[in-house]
């Protein structure tokens, strides 16, 4: 007798920059499956997964304005898993990385795991690792904050501004419902947004707005605002805010000297004087 055949499920990025971010273990996958999802969000994007393998079905028709994405998400989710249930090898690819503010792709993985059957995510590039590329930010050289940019407004996070702070779909800042797929309806998102920096920031304070470029050979956005034009700033779905570090904090000269330290000795250790 036949043994039935097993679904599985993989879930790749096809990175922000359409045909030359995608893993060459991403690529293997996608034309490999027996049918591949895509929720990638760029025409241009879906017809370079298309070339790799023509069995792939589009997730975007779930969006719909007015709709809540969390309903969206959940279909979405339906749709994989029901794929890997019927026995097909299943590869779904988000743009950037499938891991990255993609709810979706982790939930999908969750539930295939629990009915005992195999899914893993495979790492892609996403909008931060293009953004420590254009802008040059180390995350070594400040420490790094990162947020959702509405849960930023309705929940007591608490911002080191001695550290970068990257915000994201500040498109949709304050946007509770989840059913807005515009980016026009920001205004008092970002006005909160401001009054939430200006605790932390002085009014100068140099922001960027920043959007990493989607097709080769196109160069990326980098909009610099200062703090207090930052409410009359016209944002995308694909605009990410840098917020950048006033600077290097003080040392902790009571926990250097626990370990038997002074600054000075710290800071000739980080700069040695090469001959
Ligand atoms: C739902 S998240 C998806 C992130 C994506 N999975 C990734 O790996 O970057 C959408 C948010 O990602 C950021 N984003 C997406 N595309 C971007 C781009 N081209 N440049 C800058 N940020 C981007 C924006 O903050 C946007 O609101």
């Amino acid at each position: 007798m036949d043994k039935v055949k097993k679904g599985s499920l993989v879930i790749v990025g096809t990175g922000i920059s359409v045909a030359g971010q995608l893993t060459l273990a991403s690529k293997s996958y996608i034309e490999n499956a027996d049918i591949v999802f895509m929720g990638i969000m760029n025409k241009v994007g879906e017809h370079f997964v298309k070339k790799l393998n023509p069995n792939c079905v589009s997730l975007d028709d779930l969006y719909q304005q007015g709709k809540s994405r969390a309903v969206t998400y959940s279909q979405m989710t339906d749709r994989i898993v029901q794929s890997v249930i019927e026995g097909f090898n299943v590869c779904v690819a988000f743009y950037g990385h499938a891991g990255v503010f993609v709810t979706p792709s982790h939930e999908a993985i969750r539930r295939v795991r629990e009915l005992g059957l195999e899914a893993k995510m495979l790492p892609g590039v996403s909008a931060e690792d293009c953004l420590i590329a254009d802008l040059g930010l180390d995350p070594s050289r400040f420490g790094c904050q990162s947020y959702e940019a509405t849960q930023f407004l309705f929940r007591d996070y608490r911002i080191d501004p001695y550290m970068t702070q990257i915000i994201w779909q500040i498109g949709l800042a304050g946007e509770a419902s989840l059913s807005v797929l515009d980016a026009n309806q920001n205004q008092a998102g970002l006005a909160m947004l401001t009054d939430i920096l200006r605790e932390h920031y002085p009014e100068d304070h140099e922001l960027i707005i920043y959007e990493a470029a989607t097709l080769p050979l196109c160069e990326p956005k980098i909009q610099k605002v200062l703090l207090g034009e930052l409410i009359n700033t016209k944002t995308t779905l694909i605009s990410t805010l840098v917020v950048p570090s006033l600077g290097l904090p003080a040392y902790r000269q009571d926990r250097l000297a626990k370990l038997g330290l002074t600054k000075q000795q710290v800071i000739e250790y980080r700069t040695p004087s090469v001959n």
